[in-house]
């Protein structure tokens, strides 16, 4: 499907960012049919999630696998065709040319999308100087991106200040995954660069993936189901 074609509710995709399996299976409970799509990252896949994104797939929901790979390519390759069993949408890697053609070979033909993280949000050029890169963080995307699209990768996770430029590059047929959403009146926690779910779909974002906003809300359901009326709002 394109994402251009996505209903309103699938393009909201909850972190599941919790301790433990019990946590997030009573918030899943609690979530009932206002989220269609997980995303499980390090905190909960490392203390025994994994399991869940079968579970969760089972009960009709997409889940996002957050595990940000990166090795040689062969282990990369094993890793994918690992999680691609667990019957996810989404995995993310980091976009080193190696590592995003393993993860796309390994998954194809199992419906496991993978999606390249081009530069951590939490980089500045300083960091990426320090780190021994020759290029800032705006022309790293940039060069990632392009990279990611000849390899076939499926999509991109970036602030949702990038999606317009990296339209440009994509095209349609990638997936512009953006964090870093907040409705407006909630809590900024430790996001620098925020933006409304409403603004970030309409800047072309395709997917939103919201975490505190819905995991700290004292009603999730109702918090999800107010993202999901502005996502629709912003669609018309
Ligand atoms: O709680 P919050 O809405 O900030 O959660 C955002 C989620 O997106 C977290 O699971 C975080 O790991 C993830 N993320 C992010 N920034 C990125 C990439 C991923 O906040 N650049």
């Amino acid at each position: 499907m394109p994402p251009s074609d996505i209903a309103p509710r699938d393009r909201l995709i909850v972190a599941l960012d919790l301790p433990d399996v019990a946590a997030a299976e009573a918030m899943v409970g609690r979530l009932g049919d206002s989220v269609t799509f997980y995303k499980i990252g390090y905190q909960l896949a490392y203390a025994g999630g994994l399991p869940l994104v079968r579970q969760l797939a089972d009960a009709g929901k997409q889940v996002f696998i957050d595990l940000k790979l990166h090795d040689i390519g062969n282990t990369v390759a094993r890793g994918t065709e690992s999680l691609a069993r667990l019957g996810a949408t989404f995995l993310t890697v980091h976009a080193f040319p190696q590592t995003m053609k393993a993860a796309v070979d390994a998954c194809a033909g199992s419906g496991l999308k993978i999606l390249a993280v081009t530069v951590l949000t939490s980089y500045d050029d300083g960091d990426l100087d320090a780190a021994g890169y020759r290029l800032g963080v705006t022309d790293l995307v940039e060069v990632r991106a392009r990279q990611a699209q000849a390899l076939g990768i499926d999509g991109l996770v970036c602030s949702p200040a990038e999606t317009a430029a990296l339209r440009k590059i994509t095209g349609p047929r990638m997936s512009l995954v953006t964090p870093g959403v907040r409705p407006a009146g909630t809590e900024l926690g430790d996001q620098k660069r925020i933006m409304t779910p409403g603004r970030a779909i309409s800047g072309g974002a395709d997917y939103l993936v919201v975490g505190r906003p819905v995991m700290e809300a004292a009603d999730p359901k109702a918090a999800a189901d107010a993202i999901v009326a502005e996502i629709t709002l912003a669609l018309i």
